[in-house]
């Protein structure tokens, strides 16, 4: 076997596992959610289920579109290290996908201009946006971690349908 092909099979083997991760994690968060309304458990359950599944990660957690403030985001339930508190509409990764409404996926933050840096540590990131069953966006859905290039089209896929069956 090539050397080109055993990473291939290697990158396949990984991909699968986190594709059933996911999985999984769906299967467990529905589960344990049956029955729960309120937003604030459903996100305090999704970030420590997600956080706790993967290593490599420093930091999974909400922010939540503040109803004083609609052009504003304001930090909710997560694991890690201490978030900023707040993040403009348009600003940093957050910002940007909460007003375009579209995941972002970034393999170096230092990339991306006006990156807030809430822990330094912090290399690749995803964020999903949180739509409820309006339509409305609620909320966004923010993983971080401190190697690059840890999110890719898997995770997106995972987390964006994960997002519509628990808040859509
Ligand atoms: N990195 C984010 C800010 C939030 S923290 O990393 C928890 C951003 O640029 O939107």
């Amino acid at each position: 076997m090539s050397e080109r092909q055993a990473q291939a099979d290697m990158q396949a083997t990984i991909q699968t596992g986190k594709e059933e991760t996911y999985a999984r994690l769906t299967r467990e968060i529905v589960s344990v959610l049956e029955g729960e309304s309120n937003n604030i458990a459903r996100m305090a359950t999704v970030s420590c289920l997600l956080h706790e599944a993967f290593p490599d990660r420093i930091w999974t957690g909400f922010y939540i579109v503040d109803p004083m403030k609609p052009e504003e985001l304001v930090v909710g339930p997560y694991q890690g290290t201490l978030g900023c508190l707040r993040i403009p509409f348009g600003k940093g990764v957050c910002g940007t996908a909460a007003a375009e409404r579209a995941t972002q996926v970034v393999d170096d933050v230092h990339d991306f201009p006006g990156h807030i840096a809430c822990d330094s540590r912090s290399v690749s990131e995803i964020v999903v946006p949180v739509c409820n069953c309006d339509g409305d966006l609620i909320a966004v859905l923010d993983i971080d971690s401190d190697k690059p290039a840890m999110f890719d089209q898997t995770d997106r896929t995972a987390l964006e349908e994960l997002i519509e069956a628990i808040f859509g």
